[in-house]
């Protein structure tokens, strides 16, 4: 396999359009039928819109979306295996093939033109199974997935703006500036990590690992839609800002937000997360234990074997698998069951709800666990929630 970062699909997409034909399609669409779209929406047609999602052009077709369920590629051959989809109300069953359909936003502004090239109605249970192993409502993807509407409309995009971030703008990123970053940065091998929780010990540890082989690390937080009890993404922000600050080498490590909203589809999410990864410009992807996962839907290591599902030169990214760590009293000092000959009871480990509760009631993990400087910084914010929520 190349060291170097090729777009997935071979070219980076982007679905902006600009100047003069900017000015035409805008005039155009005002004889456009509106959907209104959601928040989560937006955030997909922000990653399509900028390239993150390359290959993809719009949202998928049905021809494209059962090869997705069924063969997690495209048509084309190429990686995919979340179905990113355009749910409809019933009320668009009349949409006809080659329609042009304006996407507004909920704050009224108009983000794309849709051209519809496919109107069908999917089975969300085979779905379900298909994406998250589940049908169970209980598992906060497959939720989302039966609460949307029961028609999808597939087909380019063409993006008028793209939807303004909701806090930190000064660490969004198009695929196309961190690539042009990291080759400023003389980067030529970069690990992304992705997360949705404050980097914790563990985290940290696998991080520096990795970053002990390759040159730079991309810490890439998922900033979109994530379920209620997860640690906002604001908080959970300024909590990497700290921690860069005070732990880690400021000429290694990118900071960048990813706007995609969470799926919590495990194995399949992590194939994906690695995917848009190569598009940023990454050449190595993190996956540890229970990748996107939620509660006991998957194996620990589920997320890592669905990548012996793809040949190396199809996935175009080196993978970093990492077991459990943890920080060990006797090692006095992270390690996981490759690396620690200890039993059980010197090996500290918190699950993700213990801390949350920890930190909701003010109270500081211990420094085995989470930095202090993060612990006070995601304490204050989560006062600052509940005083809002108030
Ligand atoms: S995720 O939903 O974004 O995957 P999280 O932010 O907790 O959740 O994880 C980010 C990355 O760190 C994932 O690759 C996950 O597998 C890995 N990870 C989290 N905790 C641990 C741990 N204790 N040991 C090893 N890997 C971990």
């Amino acid at each position: 396999m190349r060291q170097e970062s090729v777009p997935h699909g071979g070219t980076l997409v982007n679905r902006m359009v600009t100047g003069r034909d900017l000015e035409v399609l805008r005039r155009e669409s005002k004889a456009f039928r509106v959907m209104t779209v959601d928040a989560w929406v937006l955030s997909d047609i922000d990653c399509i819109a900028m390239g993150a999602f390359s290959p993809l052009t719009g949202f998928l077709t049905e021809a494209d979306y059962l090869a997705v369920l069924e063969n997690m590629r495209l048509q084309s051959g190429a990686v995919w295996t979340i179905p990113v989809t355009l749910a409809a109300e019933e009320s668009w069953r009349d949409v006809a093939i080659g329609e042009k359909v304006l996407l507004r936003g909920k704050d009224g502004a108009d983000y794309a033109v849709l051209t519809v090239e496919s109107k069908y109605t999917p089975d969300k249970r085979t779905e379900a199974l298909h994406v998250y192993r589940t049908t169970e409502a209980g598992h906060p993807g497959v939720k989302k997935l039966y609460e949307r509407p029961p028609l999808y409309l597939g087909g380019p995009i063409e993006v008028l703006q793209r939807p303004r971030p909701q806090m930190f703008p000064e660490y969004y990123f198009t695929p196309e500036e961190t690539r042009s970053i990291f080759k400023q940065k003389g980067w030529k091998t970069v690990v992304g990590f992705q997360t949705r929780n404050p980097v914790h010990r563990a985290h940290e540890y696998i991080q520096k690992v990795a970053l002990e082989t390759v040159d730079g690390l991309f810490l890439n937080p998922l900033v979109g839609e994530t379920k209620s009890d997860d640690i906002p993404a604001k908080v959970r922000m300024r909590s990497y800002l700290t921690l860069l600050e005070n732990y880690y080498p400021k000429d290694r490590v990118f900071l960048g937000a990813f706007p995609a909203a969470m799926r919590y589809a495990g194995p399949r999410e992590a194939v994906f997360h690695a995917m848009v990864r190569k598009n940023y410009g990454c050449t190595h992807f993190i996956v540890g234990r229970d990748h996107a996962g939620v509660g006991d839907y998957y194996g620990t290591y589920d997320a890592q074997y669905i990548f012996s599902e793809f040949t190396p030169d199809e996935l175009g990214i080196h993978l970093l698998f990492f077991e459990h760590s943890f920080y060990c009293r006797k090692c006095q000092g992270m390690a996981t069951a490759k690396t620690c000959p200890h039993d059980a009871g010197s090996r500290l480990t918190l699950s993700g709800t213990k801390v949350r509760q920890m930190l909701g009631i003010g109270e500081v993990p211990p420094q085995e666990f989470t930095r202090p400087e993060v612990a006070k910084v995601l304490i204050a914010g989560l006062q600052e929630k509940a005083a809002v929520e108030l």
